[in-house]
């Protein structure tokens, strides 16, 4: 997701390549990373946070709290300018990254670090994620603006209270999987009737993709535009009423909010 950002961030042209600097426990991240993307690198987290103006987490949950303690640890830890903190890591909260962050610092210095927390989704490998941001109370309009312009570079982007940001997980974060399961599962019923896999799997990403230009062009809700091809003992009417018998929108809502509950537990 890391990757995502600084190819995007790249590729539009919002930051050359020489003015960023990427950290990676892993050496050949480090050596592909500059390869691919001409930017500089270094295994040094501290280095990279005391010599940015915009640093981005983009590790593992688990990884955080390692990473936020080496940082503020170190002897230099300190904030000269402003420096806006963005964090990608699903689930962990605001509270958390300035309990961190801020423990170091008096009240002036907190106020030169915003921190926004972002939950992006995969699609912005390919430039059409969607993320939702949060940012904390010291962050200006001008430090959301910034943010919102390295977002829009995946993608689109929007504004939520943080208490949202686990159903917004649950939804745009986790949500590619739902729809690759979609998919999988079409397939499956094409290949089970007999079909080719490979027509089998253009017929169902294909009719995904119709179904979805169609919502957006038309101004009509995804169940009015369902119920408009279900016509009276018509094949679509036969599907659904095996959808119903087992209650597969149902399960989905709680999938949905199974996933919100896993990121709120993350954040604890
Ligand atoms: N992927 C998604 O769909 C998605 C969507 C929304 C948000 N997110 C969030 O984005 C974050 C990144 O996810 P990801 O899938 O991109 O993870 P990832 O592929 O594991 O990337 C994290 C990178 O950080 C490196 N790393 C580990 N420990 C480090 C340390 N102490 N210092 C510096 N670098 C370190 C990892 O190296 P090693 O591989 O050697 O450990 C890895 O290269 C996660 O918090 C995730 O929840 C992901």
């Amino acid at each position: 997701m890391g990757e995502a950002m600084v190819g995007a961030i790249i590729r539009s042209n919002l930051f050359s390549p020489t003015s960023i600097r990427v950290s990676d426990i892993n050496e050949e991240r480090l050596v592909f990373l500059s390869r691919t993307y001409g930017v500089n690198t270094t295994k040094n987290n501290f280095e990279v946070f005391s010599e940015s103006d915009i640093v981005i987490f983009a590790i593992k949950p688990q990884q955080m709290n390692e990473v936020l303690s080496d940082i503020t640890s170190q002897e230099g830890y300190k904030i000269q300018h402003r420096k806006l903190a963005i964090s990608i890591v699903a689930g962990v909260p605001l509270r958390k990254i300035e309990a961190f962050l801020y423990s170091p610092l008096d009240e002036n210095l907190r106020k030169k670090l915003p921190v926004i927390r972002v939950m992006p989704n995969t699609p912005a490998l390919v430039l059409a994620g969607i993320s939702g941001m949060s940012p904390n109370p010291n962050s200006s309009a001008e430090d959301i603006q910034v943010a919102r312009t390295i977002l829009e570079r995946m993608g689109s982007v929007i504004q939520f209270k943080e208490s949202d940001l686990d159903a917004v997980t649950a939804l745009s974060g986790t949500g590619p999987a739902y729809v690759f399961y979609l998919i999988e599962s079409m397939i499956k019923g094409g290949i089970n009737l007999g079909l080719d896999p490979d027509e089998a799997a253009t017929l169902s990403i294909t009719t995904l993709k119709g179904a979805v230009k169609l919502l957006e062009q038309r101004k009509e809700t995804p169940e009015a535009l369902r119920r408009k091809v279900t016509s009276p003992g018509g094949t679509t009417e036969a599907a659904f009423e095996v959808m119903q018998q087992f209650q597969v929108k149902q399960r989905i809502v709680e999938a949905i909010a199974a996933a919100a509950q896993r990121s709120k537990a993350l954040g604890q």
